[in-house]
């Protein structure tokens, strides 16, 4: 139950934020969808804090913003997410030549290649032999930046393909997948101009292809420099947090001044820090399965006092009895999500 709360809790906030009109008929699936979870029961639970992730996605703001994006880049990212999934399952091929940057946001674009990457690896966990995706990206005729995550899984059925960009279209059981995947990407591609594909057979494997426009915004930029740039990294930043994609925006946000590294897990963070890591300045996430912020917190500061010192809490909401105690005595070191990047990256040099 304490997670249903957790659940409902980031939902209204959700609700609030997405209310300006952004999706509809999301929500109204999002309606359907968290009765049918509720009732599960536990697995509901873990299923409802799924679907609250992706549609948080929508309500992210300050991710929002559109820059020249080299794709290569938002690729790498998907791919270092989703090392974890990939290592046992699939021998991972990069096929990477020349392509124009485009328009969009990096963090999104990483977003969309981090689905297809888990789809592609999903696809492969239920097959006999040598698992393979192979990644690409290069020009089409046209001069658009054109992606592919390839995957010889056990493919989609022909009665499947017309529906497996609709929301809560799933084939997975209850806990794995939530549906909203490819219907998150595919929003994310057209809003960029772009184009998202599919090609498949059952039993040979899949390929999704994403061709996005070449930036106009990075013809009317000034050349880059060609002398070395003044800043180098200065401090040492961990960010923990269970979603990698918070981890990929902080990385993004300060990246020219600090030298970022992620753990998804308190376990994660502890284990660098007792093999003798040490940074300037911690970000933690306040809820995460497994191990929490603040007990994470506590077993930093048995293992390394001076590191417990330099937490500063990521958190949506203050809900539960004992965080809003914790918060009490430690009102300085809360950052409230979905934060504005720019306070971040001031919060992060003060304290470097
Ligand atoms: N590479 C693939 N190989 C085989 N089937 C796929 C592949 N990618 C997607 N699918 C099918 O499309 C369906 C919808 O995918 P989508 O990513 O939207 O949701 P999901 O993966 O089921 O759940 P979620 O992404 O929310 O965890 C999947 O359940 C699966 O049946
Ligand atoms: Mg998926």
């Amino acid at each position: 139950m304490a997670n249903l709360g957790y659940a409902a809790e980031e939902l209204r906030e959700l609700v609030a934020l997405a209310r300006g009109g952004s999706d509809r008929v999301a929500l109204e699936r999002l309606a359907t969808g968290l009765g049918e979870a509720i009732s599960e029961s536990h697995q509901g639970a873990e299923r409802v804090r799924h679907i609250v992730r992706g549609l948080k996605t929508f309500a992210r703001t300050d991710e929002d913003k559109r820059a020249p994006v080299n794709m290569q880049d938002a690729l790498e990212a998907a791919i270092d997410m989703s090392a974890h999934e990939l290592k046992h399952r699939a021998r991972l091929v990069r096929e990477m030549s020349a392509a124009p940057r485009v328009d969009g946001n990096e963090v999104r674009l990483s977003q969309v290649f981090l689905n297809l990457l888990l789809n592609a690896a999903q696809a492969i966990s239920g097959i006999a032999g040598d698992g393979l995706i192979r990644v690409t990206l290069g020009t089409d005729a046209r001069g658009w930046a054109v992606a592919e995550v390839h995957d010889n899984g056990a493919g989609i059925a022909g009665e499947h393909l017309s529906r497996i960009f609709d929301p809560f279209f799933t084939t997975k059981p209850v806990g794995v997948g939530t549906g909203l995947g490819l219907s998150i990407s595919q929003g994310i591609v057209l809003s960029l101009g772009g184009e998202i594909a599919v090609e498949s057979e059952v039993g040979v494997g899949t390929t999704f292809r994403v061709a996005l426009p070449p930036s106009i915004a990075a013809q009317a930029e000034p050349p880059p420099p060609t002398t070395t740039p003044d800043h180098v990294p200065q401090g040492r930043l961990l960010v923990v947090d269970d979603d990698p994609l918070v981890g990929a925006a902080v990385r993004r946000a300060v990246a020219r001044r600090h030298r970022v590294t992620v753990a998804t897990s308190g376990p994660e963070a502890l284990e660098l820090i007792r093999a003798g890591a040490r940074f300037d300045h911690i970000l933690c996430d306040v809820m995460m399965p497994g191990m929490t912020g603040m007990e994470f917190h506590a077993e930093l500061a048995r293992a390394a006092p001076g590191q417990a010192a330099v937490v500063t809490f990521m958190t949506g909401s203050i809900f539960t009895e004992s965080a809003h105690e914790f918060a009490g005595h430690h009102p300085e070191a809360w950052l409230e999500k979905p934060f504005d990047l720019e306070k971040l990256r001031g919060i992060v040099d003060a304290k470097v």
